[in-house]
């Protein structure tokens, strides 16, 4: 059997097992990037360079399978204390992948939005990002989503601080303020809460990810390293998504009741 149709055979098992499940938003860790290149006795900036071509695999993968956002956590608010140098390449590699990929993304029908607190950012790095989005704006095939010095807690922190001045200057009261208001200030507001998180790597930890919008979200930890995650990885995760009940605080009889209400109208 050729190499083609053997892939072609593996995806389309994959789409029987997903049964249409798919996630709207999956939200992914990249982690691993240094201890892939450690294996190798590279430096690890190595490691970051390999986990691009990971980023290009993963982007292709999901678009393909109709996920509809996909966002990835390139840079914390927490990797500033890394050493610089190790810093600046990623920074380098940031501004270099967004420079080189934009225009595919844009010929794939992909738009991309970066967030996070870009005033850290060089002044050129924060245009290629303007440039980026400006140009995929209109895109409505994926949606892909940067995180870079991204920090779920500030984010919660700069939503708070922008419902405090509208309560200063009047605008709102106090009391009005409930989970939706709250919410409606995060930076992800206009989008739907990731269905699936994945952590490569094999650490177990959110790490100050999207802390307000994983409150609901599946979580998938993979122990293979970012650099190698690839599609039979990420189809493992869907598959794993697809056959968990999610059940936002309701029992399993109330869901299999629901669903039997809405097959029978
Ligand atoms: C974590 O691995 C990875 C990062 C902090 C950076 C992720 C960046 C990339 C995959 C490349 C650039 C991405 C884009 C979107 C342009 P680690 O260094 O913590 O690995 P370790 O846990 O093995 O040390």
């Amino acid at each position: 059997m050729s190499q083609s149709r053997s892939a072609e055979d593996s995806t389309s098992a994959v789409s029987e097992e997903l049964q249409g499940r798919i996630p709207r938003h999956v939200a992914v860790i990249m982690d691993g990037n240094g201890r892939w290149a450690k294996q190798r006795h590279l430096p690890r900036t190595a490691g970051h360079q390999a986990g691009v071509t990971a980023v290009r695999k993963t982007v292709e993968h999901c678009a393909q399978c109709g996920v509809e956002v996909l966002t990835l956590f390139a840079f914390s608010s927490e990797n500033w204390r890394r050493p610089a140098e190790e810093v600046s390449v990623l920074m380098r590699l940031f501004q270099l992948t967004l420079e080189r990929e934009s225009r595919r993304l844009h010929e794939h029908g992909i738009r991309l939005r970066v967030i996070g607190d870009r005033a850290a950012f060089s002044p050129d790095l924060r245009r290629r990002i303007d440039e980026s989005e400006r140009l995929t704006r209109d895109n409505r095939k994926m949606t892909l989503i940067i995180a870079a010095n991204y920090g779920g807690r500030w984010d919660i922190v700069q939503a708070a601080q922008r419902l405090a001045r509208q309560v200063e200057c009047g605008e709102l009261s106090g009391d009005a303020i409930d989970e939706s208001r709250l919410a409606a200030q995060l930076s992800f507001a206009d989008l739907p809460d990731p269905d699936l998180f994945i952590r490569t790597g094999g650490e177990l930890r959110i790490s100050n990810f999207l802390v307000w919008q994983l409150a609901y979200t599946e979580l998938f930890f993979s122990d293979v390293l970012w650099p190698d995650f690839d599609e039979t990885e990420l189809n493992r995760a869907l598959v794993e998504y697809a056959r968990r009940e999610r059940r936002f605080g309701h029992t399993s009889e109330q869901l299999r009741h629901r669903s039997r209400a809405v097959s029978s109208t």
